[in-house]
C-alpha cells in the first residue's frame, strides 16, 4: 500500500494503516471491477431498485454506478417517451442492469415493476426516489401562476410518489435484511428564487420522510433523504435562474461546490445510507452540499 496524501486520508483515519479499506475502496471506484479486487463493497448482497436514471448526468446514475462497485445487484427503472434514453444510459453502468418501465402517475406500474423485482430478487434491500417533475407555470413564474391541476401533478411526481413507491415495494422490503429508501431533496428550509412550487413539492417530501420514517421503523424499514447542493442535470436545466444558485453556492459553502463533479459526492452518501453503516438513522435529511446550509453568508 503507498503513501497517502493528506488530503486522501478519511477524516477519523489517524494512520496509514486504518486507512486500509478505505483505500482499497477508494481503488475498487476507480475501475476494479466488482468481485475481482480485493475488497468486499459496503453493499455486497445488497439489491437494489433505482428510480430516475435518465442521462449519465443523472444523480440516479452516480448513485447506481457506485452502488454497483461497491457489490450491489441493481435494477433500473425508466419513465415514458425517456425510457429509450434510460436504456442507453444503462449500457454505461460497469454491469449494465435490467430497465424496467415506471411512471409513478401509473398505478399499474409500479405494482408490475414490484412483481418483476420480486421475481429477479425475491426481497429488495433499497429502494432510491431521484424523481421530479414540475409543469412549466410550477417553476420560475413566482406563486401565483400556476393552476391547482398543475400543481397537482408536481406533487403526485414529485412527493406523493415516495410514498406509493414505498407503498408498493414495502412487502420486499419488510422481507429483506433492512430496508432502505433513499430519496434526492433540495433543502426546503428556505425559498429559494425560482424554485417556487418545486419547493413547496420539497417541503412536503421532508414532512412525508419523517412520517414513512415513524410508520416503518417497526418493520426495520429506514427512510431517509440526501439534501443535495445544485448539480447540472436534465431537471436542474430546466429550472430557470438556476445560474444564480450555481454561483452564490460555489462562493459560500465552507466545502466548495462544483456544480459538474459534486455528484459522486451525493452518490456515495446515498450509497452509505443504503448500506448497513447507517443502521439506526432515519427520518433524517443529509445534506451533501458543501456546508452551504449551515452558513449564513
Ligand atoms: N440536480 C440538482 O441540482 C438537484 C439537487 C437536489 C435534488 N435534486 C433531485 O434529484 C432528483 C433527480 O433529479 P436529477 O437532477 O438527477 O434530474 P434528472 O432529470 O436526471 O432526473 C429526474 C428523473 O425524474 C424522472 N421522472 C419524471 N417524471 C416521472 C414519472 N412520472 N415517473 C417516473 N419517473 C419520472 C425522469 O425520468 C428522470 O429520470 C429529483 O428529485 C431532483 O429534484 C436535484
Amino acid at each position: 500500500m503507498g503513501k497517502f496524501a493528506r488530503g486522501d486520508l478519511p477524516p477519523m483515519a489517524k494512520s496509514e494503516g486504518e486507512v486500509t479499506s478505505w483505500a482499497l475502496s477508494r481503488r475498487h471506484l476507480r475501475g476494479t471491477p466488482p468481485g475481482k479486487g480485493l475488497t468486499v463493497g459496503i453493499l455486497e448482497g445488497k439489491n437494489l431498485l433505482i428510480t430516475g436514471v435518465l442521462t449519465d448526468d443523472s444523480l440516479a446514475y452516480g448513485v447506481a454506478e457506485t452502488a454497483q462497485r461497491e457489490g450491489a445487484r441493481v435494477i433500473l427503472t425508466g419513465f415514458g417517451r425517456g425510457l429509450s434514453l434510460t436504456t442507453r444510459t444503462a449500457r454505461k453502468l460497469p454491469d449494465p442492469p435490467e430497465v424496467l418501465e415506471l411512471d409513478v402517475q401509473d398505478p399499474d406500474h409500479a405494482a408490475t415493476v414490484a412483481a418483476a423485482v420480486a421475481d429477479r430478487f425475491g426481497t429488495l434491500d433499497g429502494l432510491v426516489h431521484a424523481i421530479g417533475f414540475a409543469p412549466a407555470n410550477c417553476l420560475g413564474h413566482g406563486m401565483m401562476a400556476a393552476s391547482w391541476s398543475e400543481v397537482a401533478t408536481m406533487l403526485e411526481v414529485s412527493t406523493y410518489s415516495l410514498k406509493s413507491l414505498t407503498e408498493a415495494f414495502l412487502p420486499l422490503l419488510a422481507a429483506g435484511t433492512g430496508g432502505s429508501v433513499v430519496g434526492l431533496d433540495f433543502d426546503a428550509a428556505q425559498a429559494w428564487p425560482g424554485y417556487d412550487w418545486m419547493g413547496v413539492a420539497k417541503a412536503g417530501l421532508e414532512s412525508l420522510t419523517r412520517y414513512l420514517a415513524r410508520e416503518l421503523g417497526p418493520q426495520g424499514i429506514r427512510v431517509n433523504l440526501i439534501a443535495a447542493g445544485p448539480i447540472r442535470t436534465i431537471a436542474a436545466k430546466s429550472i430557470p435562474g438556476f445560474a444564480t444558485f450555481e454561483e452564490v453556492w460555489g462562493e459560500r459553502a465552507p466545502l466548495g461546490w462544483d456544480v459538474n463533479t459534486d455528484a459522486d459526492a451525493v452518490a456515495r452518501a446515498c450509497v452509505a445510507l443504503l448500506s448497513d453503516w447507517f443502521p439506526r438513522t432515519t427520518g433524517e435529511i443529509i445534506h451533501v452540499d458543501g456546508g452551504f446550509h449551515a452558513v449564513g453568508a
